[in-house]
């Protein structure tokens, strides 16, 4: 995959055009405001360029997960506010996004304008990728554009099937995005070291299978390297670990051999007999958890040890916490590997990307998301781009399709 096999903005000539536009607006809400505005703020830049070359603007998103037709809770209503402030300028409404009130809010809208339409997954087509409703919302519009990677996991009718049926093109944060992940992996400086923490194996298993294929050094940390721990041998106590998994974890040690990839495991671990901040913590070495203690976070000879590996690496792709960072002090290794990355970063030595799921907030909490090369917003997403899967809403804006 490399840039030129996408059309975007530049591609497009939008003036007098009716545009539709995939974005994510399946933002976190706390008592019925946005709470984190981010994959807003990214996708805005889209909006305004494509209003101000002369296009009516038409927003298509899912929000939440309804399962049975429309509802107040998941109306992207919520969102409208949100959404006019990051464009600059009032955002129309439709109550649906296919039929009558589409076409009414479209109609009465002027070049420049954007309308924002109703939660798409208020049809059942959407999920179903029904080619009936996806010609419902291709009649609404000339060309498409998509700018929602976070949901390009999906093949939906308005992040897959729409694609296939107007011109299409990458928005500027899809770009950013496919951009943002080549460098990383596709075609990075290496050596490249992938840092990957989390709870469990299980839900990693096809991640980790990809990745020792494709980088040089994979640091595990998090519950996950209990499981790689446990399989060589080391008793981990009361520590989450899953040893039902160790077979697993042992293959993926065999292949990442095979692959000529170090895989680099904690030397130490902070420990501690309850889940709880403040709880009585002590640094022990990988092999010596006592039976009622639990490996909480990385020690601080495994922060040097990754730092010393990170200082010799050009790439890093970062998915998921190395400790129970949401607990303090359990988040300092880390916060430790995170401030090693962004200072190399910073001083232009690597390039480092990161994503999925508590990633995000793991490094907002490291106080080091505006230092990373680029910090994806996308989740479930990212991970799946992470197991090498072809993502079917990137998949259906390639220009050559199979
Ligand atoms: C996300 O928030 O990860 C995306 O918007 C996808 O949402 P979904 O998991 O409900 O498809
Ligand atoms: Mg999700």
């Amino acid at each position: 995959m490399t840039e030129a096999a996408f059309n975007t903005l530049d591609d497009l000539s939008v003036a007098g055009k009716t545009v539709l536009v995939r974005a994510d607006l399946n933002v976190p809400m706390q008592d019925g405001a946005v709470s984190d505005t981010t994959r807003i703020d990214r996708l805005a830049p889209t909006l305004t360029e494509l209003a101000r070359k002369g296009a009516k603007v038409v927003v298509l998103s899912h929000f939440g997960r309804p399962k049975a037709g429309p509802d107040t809770k998941n109306s992207l209503r919520h969102v409208l506010p949100a959404l006019s402030r990051a464009v600059g300028q009032d955002v129309a409404f439709a109550g649906s996004c296919v039929g009558d009130a589409a076409k009414a809010a479209i109609a009465g809208a002027c070049a420049g304008d954007v309308v924002l339409l109703e939660n798409t997954r208020f049809h059942a087509g959407e999920e179903k990728n029904d080619p009936a409703f996806v010609r419902q919302l291709a009649e609404l519009g000339d060309l498409y554009v998509n700018d929602a990677f976070s949901a390009a996991h999906r093949a939906h009718a308005s992040t897959e099937g729409v694609a296939r049926l107007l011109p299409s093109a990458a928005g500027r944060l899809m770009q950013q995005e496919l951009e943002a992940l080549a460098k990383a992996l596709e075609t990075p400086e290496r050596p490249v070291c992938a840092v990957v923490g989390g709870a469990k194996i299980s839900t990693k298993l096809d991640l980790l299978g990809n990745l020792v294929a494709r980088v040089d050094m994979l640091a595990l940390g998090g519950g996950m390297a209990n499981t790689f721990l446990f399989a060589r041998g080391a008793e981990l106590g009361a520590s989450l670990c899953e040893r039902d998994m160790a077979d697993q974890a042992r293959a993926i040690m065999d292949k990442a051999k095979a692959c000529g990839c170090e895989i680099l495991l904690p030397e130490d671990f902070v420990v501690a007999t309850e889940f709880k901040s403040g709880a009585e913590d002590r640094v022990v070495a990988g092999n010596a958890v006592g039976p009622e203690e639990m490996a909480l976070d990385i020690g601080p000879a495994t922060v040097a040890l990754l730092a010393r590996k990170i200082a010799t690496a050009r790439t890093v792709v970062w998915n998921g916490p190395l400790g129970a960072f949401e607990i303090t002090p359990f988040d300092a290794g880390t916060n430790a590997v995170a401030a090693e990355v962004a200072k190399r970063t910073q001083l232009g030595a690597l390039l480092s990307v990161a994503g999925g799921g508590d990633t995000v907030a793991a490094l907002a909490a490291a106080g080091v998301e505006d230092t990373f090369t680029y910090v994806s917003a996308a989740g479930g997403a990212f991970l799946e781009w992470l197991e090498g899967k072809d993502l079917p809403g990137v998949a259906a804006l390639r220009k050559t399709q199979a």
